[in-house]
């Protein structure tokens, strides 16, 4: 039996459930059960009846899995898969940022550590920190720790004031206004397709600014045939697979070589095998932090729904 089948088996026999992120290395599809971004798969793991949950993705996600599934086992394949962004902000730097700006509500984007979200009054996603903003009706925010996803839902909601946090994605950040007008000259039909950790003359170059999920859904519905991603390798990779697969006759260009995050690539099917195999390594979140970041994560998840705050 290869890897892939052993795998497919051990997750059955265990009732498990494997969460892949956009960004994780192609061949990790073939074993996941759900493929997508930061919010889809914070929904799927809402939903889950599985009793363990191999989330290949980053730490910050499988701690996020865990906050809405105390009572199940949390699994991240490759202990090395961090995030640099959200390593740019601990408890003592947001206690000192907050001291700043007070009595303004902190949005806290899901890229950060429990201990930062038991200490943010609302988490949201890439692809909701427009609808999180606005459902807070305030005029102002403090926006940790993405700095530039933060400035980015300023200019486009136009009437709340975003005071951001200094994060920011090493790999996003790689993209710059220049590459988007090199783009222009060299494919001129093509659709600039951007993820919002970019920088936001980035952001504001490009025809469509989105979530990794919503770049990979709009580029499927699109009648174009040519489009330049500029977002992680991940996203063009599958882009490019589906095309094959399903015929769609479209062409994904990555807008350059090294938009790579180390960070994901680090899974590989033989962690996601003995991770399963093993029971390793199980992500925990101490008690008494574990439930103020669950409500910060699961008030995004209730404004989603439509439940309100
Ligand atoms: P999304 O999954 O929300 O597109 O965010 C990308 C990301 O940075 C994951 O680390
Ligand atoms: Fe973190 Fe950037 Fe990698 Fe996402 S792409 S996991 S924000 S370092």
């Amino acid at each position: 039996m290869n890897i892939t089948d052993e795998i497919i088996k051990l997750k059955k026999e265990k009732n498990a459930v494997i969460l892949a992120h956009c960004y994780q290395p192609v061949e990790i599809d073939e074993v996941a059960d759900f493929v997508g971004d930061s919010f889809y798969l914070s929904r799927k793991a809402a939903e889950t009846n599985a009793d363990i949950i191999i989330f290949a993705g980053v730490h910050f996600m499988a701690q996020s899995a865990k906050l809405l599934n105390p009572e199940k086992k949390v699994l991240l394949p490759n202990l090395n898969s961090g995030c640099f962004m959200a390593d740019m902000i601990n408890v003592a730097q947001l206690r000192q940022f907050k001291s700043q700006h007070p009595n303004i509500p902190v949005v806290c984007y899901i890229n950060s550590t429990a201990e930062v979200k038991a200490e943010s009054d609302i988490c949201c996603t890439s692809s909701n920190a427009l609808e999180i903003v606005k459902s807070l009706g305030v005029p102002e925010v403090l926006f940790i720790p993405d700095t530039y996803l933060g400035k980015w839902v300023e200019h486009k909601l136009g009437n709340v004031k975003v005071t951001t946090y200094n994060g920011f994605c090493p790999t996003h950040l790689r993209i710059r206004p220049e590459d988007i007008e090199n783009a222009r000259k060299q494919y001129p039909n093509a659709k600039i397709l951007t993820h919002p950790e970019c920088h936001w003359e980035v952001c504001k170059l490009s025809d469509f600014v989105g979530s990794t999920k919503e770049i990979m859904e709009y580029a499927q519905k699109s009648d174009e045939k040519r489009f330049v991603i500029a977002t992680e390798k991940g996203v063009a990779d599958r882009l490019n697979r589906d095309s094959k697969l399903y015929g769609w006759g479209k062409e994904f260009i990555l807008i350059k070589d090294n938009i790579f995050c180390q960070n994901m690539k680090w899974n590989t099917l033989e962690d996601i095998y003995n991770s399963l195999k093993n029971e390793e390594h199980e992500i925990t979140v101490d008690g008494k932090t574990a439930q103020k970041a669950r409500i910060c994560v699961q008030k995004m998840l209730n404004v989603m729904m439509g439940v309100g705050v």
